[in-house]
């Protein structure tokens, strides 16, 4: 067998291993605990919808703390128009100063593009937003969100392509979120305050319910088993990986063609001088 076909195999082992581990089955991980029933778990939990019409939202949130992980999720976003609702997709310990790894996806008219707002908060502060338009419709197909979170970067992932990299720049003075456990959180709710156009457009109630639609959890990550972290898999490369040549040049395209907001070119907003961070990556 050649170098590249025994990878492969490698690979294709690896994955039907790790599918055992993260059965699917989304009640073994997920609690829904907010809407009054809008938040389901359906075909027998290997699917969870989100719900929001007139009178409230709903949202699920993980049972398990995480510590340092590889999130994958497949989401299929709130079809037609959505605008005014936001479906939000986030890590976030807990406490006033709570670190925050954030994707937010900003509904739109039919036919015009849904913005993704990701935001990383450490120590309950936050100002750090990137916005992005999607280079696919994210609306007719399930499509993998991810979060990568090591102790050297945090990389936001869209169906592997990184759209963003946050790096552990402590040794600069800028905090990186490294000690406080979080859990994944998703909710689905109107903000037609802000979200769609600046506010300009409103949610358009008659077509309520809005639904988005979660399904192939998987977690690579630490989670604490009796007070003591427990890493799985134990020998993950997740743990230590850093973006390559290939994702750099992928996360550069999105940047570049992709991109229409990041706060280190929004220095009208820092009156006190940019983020420290600005200085030393984007
Ligand atoms: C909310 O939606 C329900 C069902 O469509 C409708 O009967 C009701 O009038 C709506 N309420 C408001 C405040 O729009
Ligand atoms: C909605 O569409 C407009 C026009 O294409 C675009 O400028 C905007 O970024 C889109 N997203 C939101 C959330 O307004």
């Amino acid at each position: 067998m050649g170098c590249t076909k025994m990878m492969i195999w490698v690979f294709l082992l690896e994955i039907l291993i790790m599918g055992g581990v993260n059965g699917g089955n989304l009640v073994q991980d997920f609690d829904i605990n907010w809407g009054y029933g809008r938040g389901k778990f359906v075909n027998n939990g290997q699917l969870i919808e989100l719900t929001l019409d007139n009178f409230t939202g709903s949202g699920f949130h993980s049972k398990n703390e995480y510590l340092f992980g590889k999130i994958d999720m497949q989401i299929k976003l709130v079809p037609g128009n959505s605008a005014g609702t936001v479906t939000a997709y986030y890590l976030r310990s807990q406490g006033d100063a709570f670190d925050e790894i954030d994707y937010e996806f900003l509904g739109n008219l039919t036919g015009q593009p849904y913005t993704v707002h990701t935001n990383v908060y450490t120590g309950g502060r936050g100002d750090r937003e990137q916005q992005f338009h999607l280079w696919f419709d994210p609306t007719t197909n399930f499509h993998t969100y991810s979060i990568l979170w090591n102790p050297h970067t945090i990389v936001f992932a869209i169906d592997e392509i990184p759209i963003r990299e946050f790096k552990n720049r402590e040794r600069l003075g800028i905090p990186f979120p490294k000690f406080k456990p979080m859990r994944l959180h998703s909710s689905l709710w109107n903000a037609d305050q802000w979200a769609t156009q600046g506010g300009r457009i409103k949610t358009d109630w008659s077509q309520a319910p809005f639904r988005a639609s979660y399904r192939n959890f998987r977690a690579d990550a630490c989670v604490k088993i009796a007070g003591r972290p427990s890493c799985s898999p134990r020998t993950g490369s997740w743990l230590t990986r850093t973006l390559d040549g290939l994702s750099q040049n992928r996360l550069k395209w999105v940047r570049r063609k992709y991109r229409i907001y990041n706060y280190c070119t929004d220095p009208k907003r820092y009156p006190q001088g940019l983020p420290k961070e600005c200085h030393v990556q984007e």
